[in-house]
């Protein structure tokens, strides 16, 4: 097996998880993901972060380890920078291979170490700023709360410039044989934005407030090597991989890009040739445009573009004198996952009687959304209201052309 080597004392380690078992059990990962954990030797071992049980991971890790000419009982620390079960759910079993090692984390994550594994002994809890010296190179920890739990930190390697990010910097899909990001194509570094610009929205949106915090709190370290602990490892160029995560930071504040997202769904056909309309503006003004039908696509691709984007269509029809409840369900994810400062149009059909309305503003009320007046019509759309579906499309890229 290959070996990816960081530094002369640094290895990077992982599984590739290609698995239909949800990520979080919530989110699709029909590419897989990656579960990074890395190896650093001085005259100690480390060993930072862990797996779960998943796709063979344990013995994916136990063949790198080999590789590396090492093995879990040689592991002096095991350092859990976040104790979400992706990363530690292999933890009692590690631990019955290697009684003797130290695991190390925040106060917060020693807790959890206790609380989700039952594990009381051999614990130790770093405080920020806090060093380990392994014996020709040491480890610092920074506590970085909330990127993604309250307990994570992330751990430094001054000696390489090497930062052990964990969830923070992270993308969907697995990485093959190669990690680095100069061992990727255009077109493969175009599929991990997507990938991570999914990962982010669906996973850390929640707390772009403290991605931008723990951005600010590493920018004086110089990085050299972004070691995130999904998907790929920047050594080349760790800037890209920082400054995309400010910019979809800044998405959470209401800064995006000059696109709209169009999430819809149609019983019979009717909203949906609303919708095509509406899309004919929008094209026609050469905005670009993100189509996503639901309840067939999950929402993760959905809120990811919506996420970025300036404006959003959101079609439905009424069901049962209510919201279409599949459109329900996004807007639920999207107040969750502070989907926050669109420009918002909403259209769709109704049969026997409307009733979307008061059930969806009471959906978006958190959102802070600028709603443009919406369109609803009986049935099937008339010509009159197509022509006017098409012109509130234009309308639309124009305000976001501005
Ligand atoms: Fe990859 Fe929040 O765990």
């Amino acid at each position: 097996m290959k070996v990816h080597k960081i530094a002369d004392s640094i290895v990077c380690i992982y599984a590739n998880i290609e698995s239909t078992d949800l990520f979080e059990g919530i989110w699709p990962i029909p590419q897989g993901v990656s579960l990074n954990c890395y190896l650093v030797q001085g005259k100690k071992t480390a060993l930072i972060d862990l797996i779960r049980d998943w796709s063979e991971a344990p013995r994916q890790l136990e063949e790198a380890m080999a590789s590396a000419g090492t093995g879990f009982d040689n592991v002096d620390y095991l350092i859990l920078n976040h104790l979400e079960p992706d990363h530690t759910g292999w933890l009692r079993e590690f631990r019955r291979i290697n009684p003797r090692a130290e695991i190390i984390s925040t106060a917060k994550g020693i807790n959890l170490v206790k609380t989700f594994y039952k594990e009381n002994q051999g614990l130790r809890a770093v405080k920020d700023g806090e060093k380990l010296d392994l014996g020709g190179l040491e480890l610092v920890f920074w506590e970085t709360p909330n990127i993604h739990w309250p307990e994570t930190m992330m751990t430094w390697e001054p000696q390489s410039g090497t930062l052990f990010s964990c969830d923070a910097f992270g993308s969907f899909g697995t990485l093959g044989d190669r990690v680095f990001d100069d061992e990727f194509s255009p077109e493969e570094h175009a599929f991990y934005e997507a990938e991570s610009l999914r990962y982010y929205a669906s996973i850390v949106s929640s707390f772009s407030a403290f991605v931008e915090r723990g951005i600010s709190k590493i920018s004086p370290l110089g990085v050299a090597c972004v070691a995130p602990s999904h998907g790929i490892v920047w050594r080349k160029h760790p800037e890209t991989i920082i400054d995309r995560y400010r910019t979809y930071a800044g998405y959470s504040k209401g800064s995006a890009e000059k696109e709209i997202t169009v999430i819809w769904g149609s019983m019979y056909g009717n909203t949906w040739l609303g919708v095509e309309a509406v899309i004919r503006g929008i094209q026609a003004e050469g905005v670009p445009c993100h189509i996503h039908r639901i309840p067939d696509e999950d929402v993760s691709y959905s809120l990811a573009d919506a996420f970025k984007s300036s404006a959003l269509v959101l079609a439905m029809p009424t069901y049962e004198y209510a919201m279409f409840p599949p459109m329900a369900y996004v807007l639920d994810i999207f107040r969750r996952k502070h989907i926050f400062g669109k420009t918002v149009f909403r259209i769709g059909s109704w049969g026997w009687a409307g009733g979307a309305k008061k059930e969806y503003e009471a959906a978006i009320e958190a959102l802070q959304w600028e709603s443009v007046p919406p369109m609803e019509w009986a049935g099937a759309p008339t010509e009159q209201e197509l022509a006017v579906l098409e012109e509130r499309g234009r309308e639309l890229a124009r305000v976001v052309k501005t």
